[in-house]
């Protein structure tokens, strides 16, 4: 049977039993923050374990991409070494929400892999949780199953667990024996390819929370998953994976690209290199058409890590080109008719993971070679050390899983702990650098900022009825409330979802007006978030009124973004795909594929689009009675360009925001103008690159755009301020040099006043100000070297000046001691004095004090004889001098500068300096 084939009978199987076949959700989950990758088919229904959310079906089936590389399930060190692990999988599974149980599927789970395919009953085993008595008497009652073919086996084997938290209950896993003779009894469970667990039954029963307590849920239900790939192996008489037409396309592709052949040897390093490959580019190319892109936090740099380890693989097959994009279409010609996302995403996630490669390249040779110099030394056994480690993630971007595999195929340990100080410490000095506040610049919104908003209704509260697509305010009871985060029965507020930011507003309860600040999504409840803490609970009336003036704005932002989204690929080309975006009241964010800078020309291209598409004035169709949604097969029935974007979690029935059935139809859940000319104008401000492949655009509408050229007007203005001061600093000291020249640059600029602008002056406006800031930067110029002349001027005039000190001065202890008071403009001109000093001196110490900017400022130098001879040190006579004006400093023996307050103490102290020479020798 083809791979594809047995899908299909999966599905059918399940299909016949009363199963809903669902399509299997993005790898990037959406809105579960203890997730970074899509796990186990499961994921996608955990609300309606948990009871926060309902499917209008209670049994479903599909076939789940997954990815098992961070967290709970994490197979990433076996992948390639064995036969059978991987870092993304695809997962068969059928579900119960609270329909039948262990009886049926079991049952069903034999009847499927003995009958309908056939495998031989005396080659499987059924494993049990150790007090599971009911699955037991269940298996012991299959047809052909052998009693001594069931095994008991405690929490590890057979508990399931989603994650630290989530949705879990004891299990039952079917193990197939592929050993020769059909002895692997004894092998279950030890981690021996040729005895493998192919199906695994969870009986979900409990949720764990986050201090770790198991609470049994609402109700009971079946959760399956069975390995794809495993599964195509056994059915087609395979002992690898690799080796099934899963992969062996794939496999078979490398193998040629890279001049080798593939002998499927689990210790050749080409042929492990080559399931590497394999299995990372399948990762990559899911990962990455599902919205995910390489970066330096959070999912980003797992899709990092893996991406980097493959090009390190790549190096034993010989590629020191960029080679993985090639792997992409060969994955894509396997499981492009199952998943069509890949084949549309197909271009941009080559271009993306070109361009990670071709940048990494540039580091990784260099850092093989650091490891290898490091490593040399060491014997089998010994451990690499933190800082070798540290210097090759930190300069040559290596991963420290890179490394630990670099070491371990070397026999070596690893220092992580000392690693993980190291990078503390860069941390903290990071922060230290930045001062607090968020990390700026981030490329994509992190999951760790997301999870710090989780809240805390997981498994109580219904969920919430959302009536604000028609609605800004209403009233309803309260649900939930704890501490500044209230639930109602059904709200207006729009919960933070899909890039649009949560409603704020006012919650009216008694007499008591709360303050809404923000309002976010958990499960299917809306949460909002008050700004104080306000003490009353479930049972009271609330009415709502959301802040309508930022929901407005944020509403033209959002139907701006589905026009953008077009023009985008209106200009640029179809391949451009939405990569993230932010809808907030003031501007909107966009972040797509693209590889290169976008020309004004562009730009203004996708501008003119956009505007056109405002004035036109068209109905914003969107579906907001619930009843009218459709099934997303109906959707794509209905409008075949329809968009469905990444890690947004579609229900079972979808609501279509429509601008021209020709023009844009997306899956959206936001709320949205009702015409295009609502919006009232549109203009991009900034165009950016985020990471590789990757660019954004920020971009303003209707009242955001008066915004934006009030900021420009104010920021014009705050350039003519400085502009001025410099103009005026210029004059003086043009004045002073006595030059006499006229100042090098005067502009003149107009100064637009608000109501005169339109959007092509603010493009004018625009031009003005960077002919200001390059009229500042040239002006700065003109008065730093102005600064010199005059500097050196003036430390030319001090010659006779110094002359006359010399003529003054003492004997201490032996040492000539000159002091005197100069003028000075700056620390830099008196050191130039006191070198000037220095030389006329010959031998002796020498002081000079100055009156800069109101303070008091000190030199002093000593000649290399004095240092040496008598030990005078510059920098110990200069402290006690500045102790006389209140002040302090200290620096070399033969040189050294200190500042002080008290100006009008200066002379007194200059002339002590004879006396403090004379104490030091
Ligand atoms: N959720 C279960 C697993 O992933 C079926 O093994």
């Amino acid at each position: 049977m083809k791979s594809s084939e047995i899908r299909k009978s999966f599905l059918d199987f399940f299909s016949a039993k009363g199963h809903t076949v669902v399509p299997s959700a993005p790898v990037i989950p959406a809105g579960d923050p203890t997730l970074l990758f899509t796990n186990a088919g499961m994921n996608q229904f955990k609300d309606v374990f948990l009871g926060t959310g309902t499917r209008p079906f209670t049994r479903a089936a599909d076939s789940q991409k997954c990815i098992r590389v961070s967290g709970k399930h994490n197979d990433l060190e076996e992948v390639g070494r064995d036969t059978y692990h991987h870092t993304f999988f695809e997962m068969l599974g059928n579900w119960s929400f609270g329909d039948y149980y262990k009886e049926e599927a079991i049952t069903w789970a034999w009847e499927l892999l003995t009958d309908v395919w056939g495998m031989d009953p005396a080659r499987l085993y059924a494993t049990v949780f150790e007090t599971d008595d009911e699955a037991e008497s269940i298996w012991k009652r299959q047809k052909g199953l052998d009693p001594s073919h069931i095994l008991r086996f405690g929490r590890k084997d057979n508990f399931w667990e989603m994650g630290e938290t989530g949705p879990c209950g004891p299990c039952s896993e079917i193990h197939v024996d592929l050993t020769a003779d059909g002895s692997g009894g004894r092998l279950v469970n030890t981690g021996d390819p040729s005895v493998m667990e192919i199906w695994n039954l969870v009986f979900i029963q409990y949720n764990r929370d986050e201090g770790g307590t198991l609470t049994p849920l609402p109700a009971t239900h079946v959760d399956t998953g069975m390995g794809f790939e495993r599964v195509a192996a056994v059915l087609q008489g395979k002992t690898s994976n690799y080796d099934s037409d899963v992969f062996m396309p794939v496999i078979s592709g490398i193998a040629s690209l890279a001049g080798v052949k593939y002998t499927g040897s689990l210790s050749a390093p080409a042929d492990i290199a080559m399931r590497v490959v394999a299995d990372h580019a399948r990762m990559l190319t899911f990962s990455i058409t599902d919205g995910g892109v390489p970066s330096n936090e959070g999912r980003g740099y797992v899709i990092r890590r893996i991406l980097r380890r493959a090009s390190r693989f790549g190096r034993t097959l010989g590629f020191s080109e960029p080679f993985l994009h090639s792997v992409v279409p060969m994955v894509a010609d396997v499981l492009g008719g199952q998943y069509p996302e890949i084949v549309a995403g197909r271009s941009g996630c080559e271009k993306i993971i070109r361009a990670e490669e071709e940048s990494f390249n540039q580091t990784l040779d260099r850092g093989l070679e650091i490891f290898e110099d490091a490593a040399s030394g060491l014997s089998p056994g010994a451990v690499f050390p933190a800082d070798g480690a540290f210097r090759l993630y930190d300069t040559f971007g290596f991963p420290l899983d890179l490394t630990r595999l670099l070491a371990a195929e070397r026999g070596l340990g690893l220092d992580e702990a000392g690693f993980g100080t190291l990078m503390e410490r860069q941390r903290e000095m990071s922060r230290a650098g930045r001062g607090t506040g968020p990390a700026g610049g981030g490329a994509t919104d992190s999951v760790d900022s997301a999870s710090a908003r989780t809240l805390d209704f997981g498994g109580g509260a219904p969920p919430s009825v959302f009536t604000g697509y028609t609605a800004t305010s209403g009233s309803s009871e309260v649900v939930a409330a704890d501490r500044n985060a209230v639930v109602l029965a059904e709200t207006p507020f729009y919960a933070e979802s899909g890039g649009q930011q949560g409603d704020s507003g006012v919650l009216l309860i008694g007499n008591t007006r709360l303050e809404v600040v923000d309002t976010q999504k958990s499960g299917g409840i809306i949460v909002h978030l008050l700004k104080k803490p306000a003490g009353f609970g479930p049972g009271e009336r609330a009415v709502t009124e959301v802040d309508v003036v930022r929901r407005r704005d944020i509403t033209r932002n959002h139907t701006a973004t589905h026009i953008v989204h077009e023009a985008l690929r209106m200009v640029l080309g179809n391949q451009l795909h939405q990569q993230g975006s932010l809808v907030a009241a003031d501007r909107l964010r966009f972040d797509f594929n693209h590889n290169e800078k976008i020309s004004a020309d562009r730009l203004r291209a996708v501008e003119d689009i956009v505007n056109e598409k405002i004035s036109l004035g068209i109905r914003v169709n969107a579906l907001n009675d619930p009843a009218d949604w459709l099934t997303i097969a109906e959707a794509k029935r209905r409008y075949p360009n329809v968009k469905m974007f990444f890690g947004e979690k579609y229900g079972e029935r979808v609501r279509i925001v429509e601008i021209d059935p020709a023009f844009s139809v997306e899956l959206c859940g936001g709320t949205h103008t009702a015409s295009t000319s609502d919006l009232g104008c549109f203009k991009i401000v900034t165009e950016t690159g985020i990471s590789s492949g990757v660019r954004r655009i920020e971009a303003v509408t209707g009242d955001g755009f008066r915004a934006y050229l009030e900021s420009l007007i104010g920021e014009t203005g705050e350039l003519d301020a400085r502009l001025e001061e410099l103009l005026a600093e210029h004059d003086r000291l043009v004045r002073e040099v006595g030059g006499g020249a006229a100042p090098a640059v005067r502009p003149v600029f107009e100064r637009p006043r608000l109501g005169e602008l339109t959007m092509a002056s603010a493009d004018a406006l625009g031009e003005a100000m960077s002919g200001r800031r390059g009229a500042i930067e040239e002006l700065g110029r003109a008065t730093q070297s102005l600064k010199r002349e005059l500097s050196r001027k003036r430390v030319g005039e001090a010659g006779s000046v110094l002359d006359g000190f010399i003529s003054e001065g003492s004997v201490a202890g032996g040492a000539k001691v000159v002091a005197g008071i100069v003028e000075s403009s700056d620390m830099e001109e008196l050191k130039n004095m006191g070198d000037r000093l220095r030389e006329k001196i010959g031998s002796g110490v020498g002081v000079l004090g100055a009156v800069i900017g109101g303070k008091v400022a000190l030199v002093c130098i000593v000649t290399d004889d004095l240092v040496k001879k008598k030990k005078l040190s510059a920098g110990k006579i200069v402290g006690e001098i500045a102790k006389l004006v209140g002040g302090g400093g200290g620096g070399r023996p033969q040189m050294a500068t200190a500042g002080g307050k008290d100006t009008a103490g200066l002379p007194a102290a200059i002339s002590k300096t004879g006396d403090i020479v004379a104490g030091m020798t």
